[in-house]
């Protein structure tokens, strides 16, 4: 009897404990990463910044999901169903979302303000660069400055995995290959993803070591990305591997494939995380993968050639990996053809 009681009380504490340690967490999480204007009147907007900076900004609305991150479908619809029509959820969650991706008043995502700071309140723009921009710019050099919003638990952990890369050790900070200065030799802020140019790339990824002993087909994926794994972070980018068998006139038969992510699953109460990571198979940094198919009897004689290939796939935020629900592919970042 005592026992049991012992048991019980034990788990009613630390069910307390937790719950106020998660609740703690949660309350500081919901605290904006950036400084949050008391007003919208207070937030000059990015137009402002455009009037003298207007390649910056062009580059900013035109390439950047920084200047759509309060507004975009997918943020909007996995709001909504992380939150529900709950008042309570929306009170628990929502201000956590915006704690990242940029004041809800102002609704132009993460701006220039979110990034560089507000205009000192009574003070000139001229002011606030002296006071403000220009002493800024040391910590807007660090990986650490995009950190704050790209971290998150298990969730994103580009800031984590850049922290053990090689190109860490080389001091090839964030800035370094997601702001190549273009044109006007400026900090570029369309900032290079897979999704805005293929050129991110260049060599990085390969397929190499393409053995077939059929039904076997073996190879090898090699990622030589030094800056942190691929897709980084979030769940929103998948990479896949297919493999397609194609017969004399050139008519697909068969394919198959496999995914490169993190695969997550909605929790349906609110909690902490609103969703549990089932699976990681990212490709780390610099890792090199052997990956094995086993290809169907039937098609031994038929098929002729092997197509394989690697291509980016965006998604919403719940997708457990499923390509079907995907809503932008890309190219084929690699493309190999194989004889059978
Ligand atoms: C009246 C024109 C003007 C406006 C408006 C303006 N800037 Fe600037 N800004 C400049 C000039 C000129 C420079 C220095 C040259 C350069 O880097 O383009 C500068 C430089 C900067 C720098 C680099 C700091 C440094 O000195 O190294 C930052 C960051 C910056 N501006 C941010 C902003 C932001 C954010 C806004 C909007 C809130 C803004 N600026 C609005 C004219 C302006
Ligand atoms: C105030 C929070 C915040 C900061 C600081 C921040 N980001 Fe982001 N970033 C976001 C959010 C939110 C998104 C997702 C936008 C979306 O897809 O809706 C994002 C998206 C991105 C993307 C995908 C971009 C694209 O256009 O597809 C890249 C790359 C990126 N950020 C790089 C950086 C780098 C590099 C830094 C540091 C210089 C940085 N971010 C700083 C919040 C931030
Ligand atoms: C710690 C900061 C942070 C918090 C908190 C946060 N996000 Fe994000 N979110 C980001 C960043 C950074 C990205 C883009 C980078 C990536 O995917 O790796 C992103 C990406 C997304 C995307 C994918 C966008 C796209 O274009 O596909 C969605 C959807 C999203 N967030 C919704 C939410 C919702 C809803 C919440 C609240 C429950 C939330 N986020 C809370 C930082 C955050
Ligand atoms: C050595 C160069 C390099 C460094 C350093 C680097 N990145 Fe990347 N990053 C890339 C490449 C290449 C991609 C393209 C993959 C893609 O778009 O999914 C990428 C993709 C991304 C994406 C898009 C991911 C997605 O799946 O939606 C985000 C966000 C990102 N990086 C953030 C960061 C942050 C934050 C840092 C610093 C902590 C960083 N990167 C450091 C090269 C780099
Ligand atoms: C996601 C964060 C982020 C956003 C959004 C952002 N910036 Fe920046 N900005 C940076 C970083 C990081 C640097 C590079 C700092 C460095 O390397 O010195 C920078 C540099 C600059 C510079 C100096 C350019 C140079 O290379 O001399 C100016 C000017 C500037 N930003 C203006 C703007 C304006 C205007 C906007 C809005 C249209 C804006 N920024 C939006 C992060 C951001």
């Amino acid at each position: 009897m005592r026992k049991a009681f012992n048991l019980f009380g034990f788990l009613v504490i630390s069910l307390a404990v937790n719950a106020c340690s998660e609740y703690e967490i949660l309350q500081s999480m919901k605290v904006p990463k950036y400084e949050l204007a008391e007003s919208s009147s207070e937030s000059k907007g990015a137009k402002f910044c455009a009037t003298c900076h207007k390649q910056i900004y062009d580059q900013w609305i035109t390439k950047s999901s920084h200047a759509v991150s309060t507004k975009n479908k997918a943020f909007i619809s996995f709001k909504n169903k992380v939150t529900g029509n709950y008042i309570l959820n929306k009170l628990l969650v929502e201000e956590m979302c915006y704690a990242c991706h940029g004041n809800k008043e102002v609704n132009e995502g993460v701006n220039c303000e979110t990034c560089h700071g507000l205009v000192i309140s009574g003070e000139s723009i001229a002011v606030t660069h002296e006071k403000k921009y220009k002493p800024g710019r040391v910590l807007l050099k660090e990986s650490k400055f995009c950190a704050k919003c790209h971290e998150l638990q298990e969730a994103m952990t580009v800031y984590s995995d850049w922290q053990r890369s090689t190109a860490a050790k080389n001091s090839i900070t964030c800035q370094k290959c997601h702001m190549i200065p273009r044109e006007e030799q400026k900090s570029y802020h369309g900032f290079d993803t897979i999704v805005i140019s293929k050129d991110i790339y260049r060599d990085d990824l390969a397929i190499d070591d393409i053995q077939i002993d059929y039904p076997e087909l073996s190879l090898i994926v090699v990622n030589k990305m030094t800056g942190h794994a691929v897709p980084a972070g979030g769940p929103s980018r998948v990479l896949v591997l297919a493999v397609s068998l194609f017969d004399e006139q050139g008519t697909e038969l068969y394919s198959v494939s496999e995914s490169f992510a993190k695969k997550f699953k909605l929790m349906p109460i609110v909690g902490l995380m609103p969703y549990k990571l089932l699976e990681n198979t990212q490709l780390q940094s610099e890792e090199i993968r052997q990956v094995k198919f086993t290809l169907p009897e039937f098609f031994k004689d038929k098929a002729k050639k092997a197509i394989i290939t690697l291509k980016f796939y965006e998604m919403s935020g719940e997708h457990l990996g499923d390509i079907a629900q995907a809503y932008w592919e890309s190219e084929p970042i690699v493309f190999k053809e194989v004889d059978l």
